[in-house]
C-alpha cells in the first residue's frame, strides 16, 4: 500500500519525505490557505520534495474553467495529479485530462456509485472520505471494502482506491486488510502509526541492559 501525505505544509513534507516513507502528497483548498502561501509556488515546491503524485485541486465548479485549471496545474510538473470534485463537470473534466495523459483524482466521493462513475471516467485515483463519512455516524470504511470489492470485478481497471479523510491509524491498518492501494494521511496519524508503548518500554529495557556491559558499538 502506498502513503500519501495529507497536507501542503513543506517542511512536515519535507520531513517525511526524508524518512523514505512517503509515496506522494494530496492538497486541497483547505489545505492550501492553511499556508497562506501562493497556491502554484506552492505546488511547484512539493513537487520538488517528492516523486510521486502529488494531487493539485482545480477551483472552478464549470467544465470549461475546470478543464482550463486542470491544464494549467498540469503543467506545474511532471508529478501534479489534477483534483477534481465528484461533480457531472467533474468527471466530464476528468475524462478529458485522462484523455490526454494526465493523472487525474476524483475527490469528495461518499458513495460506491459515485466510484464507479470516476473510474468509467478514467480517474487515476478515486478518493473516498472516510473520516467525513464516520463523523455523521456511518462506518466509512464499508466503502472501502465496497470500491476494492468493486472494482477487483474489474481487472482493467486502473483506477487505485485512495482512502482519504483518515483521522486515526486503525483506518489505515483496515485499509491495509481490504487491500486499497493508497492512504492519504494526515502527518499526526503517520506519526501515530510509529508508536507502541511495548515499544518504548522494551526499548528503555535494552538501553539499560546495554549500560551496564559498558561497552560501545563505535570507537
Ligand atoms: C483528501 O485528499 C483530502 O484532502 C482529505 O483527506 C480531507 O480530509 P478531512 O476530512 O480531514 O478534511
Amino acid at each position: 500500500m502506498k502513503f500519501f501525505v495529507d497536507t501542503a505544509d513543506t517542511e512536515e513534507i519535507r520531513e517525511l519525505a526524508d524518512t523514505g516513507l512517503l509515496d506522494g502528497v494530496t492538497t486541497n483548498p483547505s489545505l492550501i490557505a492553511k499556508t497562506g502561501r501562493d497556491f502554484i509556488e506552492v505546488i511547484k515546491e512539493i513537487c520538488t520534495l517528492v516523486d510521486g503524485p502529488v494531487s493539485a485541486e482545480v477551483a472552478a465548479t464549470d467544465y470549461d474553467t475546470m478543464l482550463e485549471e486542470g491544464k494549467k496545474l498540469a503543467g506545474v510538473a511532471e508529478n501534479v495529479a489534477v483534483k477534481v470534485p465528484l461533480t457531472m463537470a467533474g468527471l466530464k473534466t476528468c475524462s478529458q485530462l485522462a484523455k490526454q495523459g494526465t493523472l487525474v483524482n476524483v475527490t469528495l466521493c461518499f458513495s460506491a456509485a459515485q466510484a464507479i462513475l470516476a473510474a468509467k471516467a478514467g480517474a487515476a485515483f478515486i478518493s473516498p472520505f472516510v473520516g467525513r463519512l464516520d463523523d455523521i455516524g456511518q462506518d466509512g470504511m464499508n466503502l472501502i471494502s465496497d470500491i476494492v470489492q468493486i472494482y477487483a470485478n474489474y481487472p482493467n481497471l486502473n483506477t487505485e482506491v485512495l482512502v482519504a479523510s483518515i483521522r486515526n491509524p486503525t483506518h489505515i491498518v483496515d485499509s491495509a486488510l481490504m487491500g486499497a492501494d493508497v492512504c492519504t494521511i494526515p502527518p499526526q496519524v503517520l506519526k501515530q502509526l510509529v508508536s507502541h508503548p511495548l515499544t518504548d518500554k522494551g526499548l528503555a529495557a535494552f538501553l539499560a541492559d546495554w549500560e551496564k556491559t559498558g561497552q560501545k558499538i563505535l570507537g
